[in-house]
């Protein structure tokens, strides 16, 4: 190591570059969402699942797609440890994983659909930006084994519905069908020819795009793109008769649900493995964007892909982390409820064994309560539990009788003497207000 980068005591760290610290009210925002999206999960019958953080590289490669954006440039590969013939790689997103698990425990024994649920950290190579990290967290959804289409409708509401019980309620859905193997092929080859006639108008990113993804250039942002593809060939004008009756249904079915949407024939989404079925979910007024909140649609062919047998399947994954962001931006980020109900102090400032045993038992006793443990006179204890928002102070040590306590209502600003012994029923009584009230 050169001199230079020896390391020496003192040095400041920084996460890093497109990581963040979940500070405790970030923190707090992101279980305000991850309660929100287990409460849903259950009304809604999807399980809790948990996949590794890492999987073989080839999970993602046959999964996702190699020549994607997200397997070819913003993959993070593990370096090779020489003892083992595997090569692994960070999850980019977790449909693969949990498809191979899928496959693995065979659950295609279980009553389908299997519907499982999801929530954890991604990564991603990304350029980093406001809403884009190398680290982000989504709540995944995934129904496995029913062909659609009711349940297609099922999942793009319970997205919306996501959002609207986090606190947003202006996400709009963005809707398409991507067709299938039947339909699809023609019309690529058909898109193909269309953009080479048109070569000379591509940008050198999409030309070299046109010969591995074609159909991402239907969702390029490039302003020169956005123009040329009001004019490309659409591949809703050329579904086959079984990808135009599912398509047909689900709207059918969206529409029984009062779920409004818009369709949008240049969503393709940025993943291979997508066949019919494709949404986004945006907030009005930002679909120009490539900040969706959150995507998904079917994926008939995955299963199969990763060596199980040919199995349907349907889902999507939320952006937590450009949930909160909106949230905050709308004031809607609920603040962190996390103020003990009680401080115990003490009239003898030295006497913390006193004040720490009590509120250990009353802990016990299932109560979210602080001990000041700093030797100070009570009158600066005081003050900090009212800084902290504590609704009561238990005061100890301030009785003739050893067997009673002072308990101050610092809401109320009233005091009033009480038996040890009654003092975990009082609070917990006054709890249930304290939290709820
Ligand atoms: P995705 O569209 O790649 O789909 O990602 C879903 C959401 O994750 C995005 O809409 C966005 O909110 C969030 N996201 C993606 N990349 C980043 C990033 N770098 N920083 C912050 N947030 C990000 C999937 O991942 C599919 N697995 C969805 C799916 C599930 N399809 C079927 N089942």
């Amino acid at each position: 190591m050169p001199p230079s980068q020896t390391p020496r005591a003192g040095r400041a760290f920084q996460a890093p570059r497109g990581t963040r610290d979940l500070l405790p009210d970030e923190r707090a925002g992101l279980a305000h969402l991850e309660r929100t999206a287990a409460g849903l999960a259950r009304r809604y019958g999807y399980r809790g699942i948990e996949t590794p953080f890492f999987e073989q590289t080839e999970v993602f490669e046959r999964g996702v797609g190699a020549v994607t954006d997200i397997v070819e440039k913003e993959l993070f590969r593990l370096q090779p440890r020489t003892e083992d013939a595997e090569t692994w790689a960070l999850r980019p997103e977790a449909t693969a994983g949990i498809a191979r698990a899928y496959v693995q425990h065979g659950l295609h024994t279980l009553a389908q659909p299997v519907k499982l649920s999801l929530t954890g950290p991604m990564f991603r190579y990304d350029r980093p930006q406001a809403g884009r990290y190398r680290q982000f967290w989504q709540w995944d959804v995934e129904a496995f084994g029913d062909p659609g289409p009711a349940i297609d409708a099922e999942i793009v509401e319970l997205g919306l519905r996501f959002f609207r019980e986090a606190g947003l309620d202006d996400v709009d859905v963005l809707l398409n069908s991507i067709g299938d193997g039947a339909c699809r092929p023609a019309y690529v080859a058909d898109l193909v020819a269309w953009y080479r006639d048109r070569a000379d108008q591509l940008p050198p990113v999409e030309r070299q795009r046109l010969e591995t993804n074609p159909l991402r250039l239907l969702d390029s942002k490039a302003p020169a793109m956005v123009a040329l593809n009001a004019g490309a060939p659409r591949l809703v004008d050329r579904l086959c008769e079984a990808c135009q009756a599912h398509f047909d249904a689900v709207r059918a079915h969206l529409d029984a649900l009062r779920v409004g949407y818009r369709l949008d024939p240049g969503l393709v989404r940025g993943l291979d493995y997508y066949t019919r079925t494709a949404f986004e979910y945006y907030r009005r007024g930002a679909e120009g964007q490539q900040q969706a909140l959150g995507g998904g649609g079917r994926y008939d062919g995955l299963v199969e892909l990763l060596g199980g047998r040919p199995t349907p399947g349907i889902g999507f994954a939320l952006g937590l982390d450009r949930t909160i962001l909106a949230l905050r931006e709308s004031g809607r980020l609920p603040a962190a409820e996390d103020a003990p109900l009680a401080v115990i102090v003490g009239a003898d400032g030295a006497a913390t064994a006193e004040r720490l045993r009590l509120a250990t038992d009353l802990r016990a006793e299932g109560l979210p309560v602080r001990a000041d443990l700093a030797v100070r006179k009570l009158g600066r204890q005081l003050e900090t539990a009212g800084r902290d928002g504590a609704h009561f102070a238990v005061i100890v040590g301030e009785e003739p009788n050893g067997d009673h306590v002072q308990l101050r209502d610092l809401k109320a600003g009233t005091q009033r003497s009480i038996a040890i012994t009654d003092l975990a029923r009082e609070l917990k009584r006054a709890g249930s207000s304290h939290h709820h009230g």
